[in-house]
């Protein structure tokens, strides 16, 4: 159990001498279709994974803050961002002191085992863990509109990542379970039923770490808005193709602002079709969303492209895509379950430098599994 080895964790770094006070844990989240139009006001679905994150954590005698994940440590006076891996797990402390729940400096120890920086929102499952254990040490509930809000705030104004809501919101997930539909111009989250019989996600994590952070992303932001602004809309749920192709937009915001409407668009179908157990039309939905996300968008790459098209060549694939911002990170693909293996292998095979490849499953939030921070 990932909580286990994180208390294991922080126990080997003082030697045994002290044990973990409170311990926290979060999953990941896959994207079904719906990338890069959260920040647009578009829909996404998404579910949490049987994938994630753990942290430990106890008040740290000499009044430091310290975290050690995956062998890199790092220490400082205060829980303020210095542009290192604590930075996530800190925040969650920032955010909860300007809330009133006020925490001593803490010493934290990481378990995972969700890749990192891999397109399957590790960072907000780091945060989301800690706050859940901070939460835990001091005593407190939330409600978990106001988690989400905190865990958003903490990664998007605390350590300054550009992002939109989709991460925060898919690890909490919705207390019935199954993948969640965001409508991210409304703020609502509406629970899309698993209803697919036979057929599963396969991911191959292509080894390119990506940066949310980074400049590509922060490029990508920049160019829908401004997209937007030029099709005088706020929210790219009120936009339709045909608005797009008549308002003539110079290259590359015309292709950036079609991929945006037909994303949102195919997301609302697809989650029809998880909800009506039609796992081809989803497949479909799934490469389309690629396709999209490669030639309008421009943020696949080579590996990603590769594992792709490997999948697909595989009889019983029902269709592949990257997941998360791109730039690097994991595709998954939807697969009849017996042609499973095959994928993996496949996809795996095509991509020199993975770091792995693995059934993916969709698995609860912390709306079920931390409800004793979270309340309503
Ligand atoms: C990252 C961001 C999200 C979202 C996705 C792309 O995961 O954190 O807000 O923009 O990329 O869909």
């Amino acid at each position: 159990m990932l909580e286990h080895r994180a208390r294991e964790l922080l126990a080997e770094e003082s030697g045994g001498a002290g044990a973990a006070v409170a311990s926290g844990a979060a999953p990941g989240r896959c994207t079904l279709v719906g990338e890069h139009v959260d920040y647009v006001g578009g829909m996404v679905l998404c579910c949490p994974v049987d994938r994630g994150v753990a942290v430990a954590l106890r008040p740290s005698a000499d009044g430091r803050w310290r975290l050690v994940s995956a062998g890199r440590r790092v220490e400082r006076p205060t829980p303020e961002p210095a542009g290192d891996v604590g930075d996530r797990a800190f925040a969650a402390a920032v955010v909860l002191a300007a809330r009133g729940i006020r925490l001593p400096a803490l010493e934290m120890a990481v378990a995972a085992d969700l890749p990192e920086a891999a397109g399957l929102a590790s960072s907000a499952a780091v945060c989301c863990a800690a706050m859940v254990a901070m939460l835990r040490l001091a005593g407190a509930r939330l409600p978990t509109g106001r988690f989400v809000e905190l865990a958003l705030a903490a990664e998007r104004d605390v350590v300054g990542v550009p992002c939109g809501p989709l991460d925060q919101a898919a690890v909490v997930g919705l207390p019935a379970g199954g993948a969640v539909l965001l409508d991210c111009g409304r703020g609502a989250a509406d629970v899309v039923p698993w209803h697919l019989e036979t057929a599963v996600l396969v991911a191959c994590d292509t080894g390119e770490t990506h940066d949310v952070g980074g400049a590509g992303y922060r490029e990508r932001r920049a160019e829908a808005e401004a997209a937007l602004r030029m099709l005088g809309a706020t929210c790219v749920g009120r936009i339709e193709p045909c608005d797009v192709a008549a308002a003539r937009l110079p290259e590359p915001l015309d292709r950036r602002a079609r991929h945006l409407v037909t994303e949102t668009q195919r997301a609302a179908t697809a989650a029809s079709a998880l909800a009506a157990g039609d796992a081809r039309t989803l497949g479909l939905l799934m490469s389309a969303s690629h396709a999209s996300l490669r030639d309008d968008y421009e943020v696949s790459t080579p590996a990603l492209d590769a594992a792709v098209g490997a999948a697909l060549a595989v009889p019983g694939c029902l269709g592949a895509r990257l997941v998360g911002a791109g730039f690097g990170g994991t595709a998954i693909a939807l697969v009849d379950a017996p042609a499973a293996e095959g994928v993996r292998m496949a996809m795996k095979a095509a991509v020199p430098g993975s770091r792995g490849a693995w059934r993916l499953a969709h698995a609860p939030g912390l709306a079920v599994t931390a409800t004793d921070v979270l309340e309503g």
